[in-house]
C-alpha cells in the first residue's frame, strides 16, 4: 500500500491555547496564524484576565502581533475566580468576543494561584453561564495534597466534575487537555454538552519521555504525562472519530531558563509545528482520515460557531525542527527540538 503525500484539511482551530503576552506575542502568534483560524486563548496572564474589559484589550494585543496577510481569529477566555459575578458573566455574553470561562483550581498549573479554591464559590457564575450558553473549560486536575500526581484528573472527574455536572445539567463544558483513559471514557459516555480538547504531547509519549537518558523539562507539562496505556485508550477514541473530542494543542511557552531548572516551569511548546505533529499520531494510529473532523469540525460543532472557509494542506516532506524559536528577549525550546517532524505545511 503507498502511503498518503499529501494532506488536505478545512482550516482547523486550535481549541486550546497560551500566548502570553507583550514581547512574546510576535514570536507565538505568527506559528499560530500560519496554521489555525481561531484559537481559544488560555486567560492565565500575571495578572489574569478575569474581566471582559480586559479580554477585549489582550485582543487587541493579540491582533496587534498576527503577521500582515493572515487571517487569524482569537476567541477569548476569562479567568474563573471565586468572585466572578453573574454580571461579568453576561457582560461577557454581550461582548461576543468571549467565547468560554476557564476553570482553574487554585494551584493546579502555571499562574493559577488566583484560581478556584472551591467550585462552589463559583455557583452565581455557573449559574448565569448556563443560562447564557458560555461554556465552562476545565482544568481537570485535583490539587489536594494527598492524592497522587498521576491520578489527579481521574480524581477530579470523580470527586468535582461529575458533581458539578448533576448540579449544572445545562452547562455546556469542556475537559481541556485530557491525559487518561478515564477522562476518555468519562467524555465519551457523557451527554452532548460535554466535549475534551487533546493536546498532541498526550497523544505522541508518554511518561517514559520524562526519563529518557535523564530528566526531560522540555517534556514536563501539567497534566503530566501518563502511561502507556493511558496515551493508547485517549488515540483509541479518536481513532473511532468521536465527534466530542477536538484539537487543543495546550501549547504553553516557557524561556528557556524557567524549563531547565532546580523548579522546572509546566508547559510544552507545540505552536511551531502543531497540526504537523497531530498528522504525525493520526498517521500512527491508523487514523488520519479522521483528522480533519478532530481538527477542523468537531470544535466548531461544539462551539456552536461556523466551520472555516478555505483549507489547509500538509506534504509528507521531513524537515528538522530548529533547537529554539526567539522569545523576546529570550528563546523556547519547541517540542522535538532537534528532530525531523514527517510533515510540513505546503
Ligand atoms: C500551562 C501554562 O504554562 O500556562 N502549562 C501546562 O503545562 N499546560 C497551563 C496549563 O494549561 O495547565
Ligand atoms: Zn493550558
Amino acid at each position: 500500500m503507498t502511503s498518503v503525500q499529501t494532506l488536505t484539511l478545512r482550516h482547523p482551530d486550535d481549541w486550546h491555547l497560551h500566548l502570553r503576552d507583550g514581547d512574546a506575542l510576535p514570536a507565538v502568534v505568527p506559528h499560530t496564524a500560519q496554521r489555525f483560524a481561531r484559537a481559544i486563548v488560555m486567560p492565565n496572564l500575571k495578572p489574569p484576565v478575569t474581566t471582559t474589559e480586559q479580554a477585549l484589550a489582550y485582543r487587541s494585543r493579540i491582533l496587534a502581533a498576527v503577521p500582515h496577510g493572515a487571517a487569524f481569529t482569537p476567541l477569548m477566555t476569562l479567568y474563573l475566580t471565586d468572585d466572578t459575578t453573574a454580571d461579568e458573566i453576561h457582560r461577557a455574553r454581550d461582548s461576543g468576543i468571549v467565547h468560554g470561562v476557564k476553570l482553574y483550581p487554585a494551584g493546579a498549573t502555571t499562574h493559577s494561584d488566583a484560581g478556584v479554591t472551591h467550585v462552589r464559590h463559583t455557583y452565581a457564575a455557573l449559574e448565569a453561564m448556563q443560562q447564557a450558553g458560555l461554556p465552562l473549560l476545565v482544568h481537570g486536575e485535583a490539587t489536594d495534597a494527598d492524592v497522587d500526581v498521576f491520578d489527579r484528573e481521574a480524581v477530579f472527574i470523580e470527586r468535582t466534575l461529575a458533581p458539578l455536572m448533576k448540579d449544572f445539567p445545562g452547562l455546556k463544558i469542556v475537559l481541556e487537555h485530557i491525559t487518561t483513559a478515564d477522562a476518555a471514557a468519562f467524555v465519551r459516555e457523557g451527554g452532548e454538552l460535554l466535549g475534551a480538547t487533546v493536546t498532541p504531547q498526550h497523544i505522541l509519549m508518554n511518561r517514559n519521555a520524562l526519563f529518557q537518558g535523564g530528566i526531560r523539562p522540555h517534556h514536563y507539562c501539567l497534566p503530566v504525562l501518563k502511561r502507556e496505556r493511558h496515551r493508547q485508550a485517549i488515540m483509541d477514541v479518536l481513532a473511532e472519530g468521536h465527534a466530542r473530542f477536538f484539537l487543543g494543542t495546550d501549547s504553553a511557552p516557557h524561556p528557556r531558563g524557567a524549563k531547565e531548572s532546580a523548579c522546572g516551569c509546566a508547559g510544552i511548546y507545540s505552536a511551531h509545528a502543531a497540526l504537523e505533529l497531530y498528522a504525525e499520531a493520526f498517521e500512527a494510529a491508523g487514523a488520519l482520515r479522521h483528522l480533519e473532523a478532530f481538527a477542523s469540525l468537531n470544535g466548531p460543532r461544539f462551539y456552536g460557531l461556523p466551520v472555516n472557509e478555505g483549507t489547509l494542506t500538509l506534504v509528507r516532506d521531513a524537515w528538522e525542527v530548529p533547537a529554539a524559536y526567539p522569545l523576546g528577549k529570550d528563546s523556547v525550546v519547541p517540542l522535538r527540538a532537534g528532530t525531523h517532524i514527517a510533515w510540513r505545511l505546503k
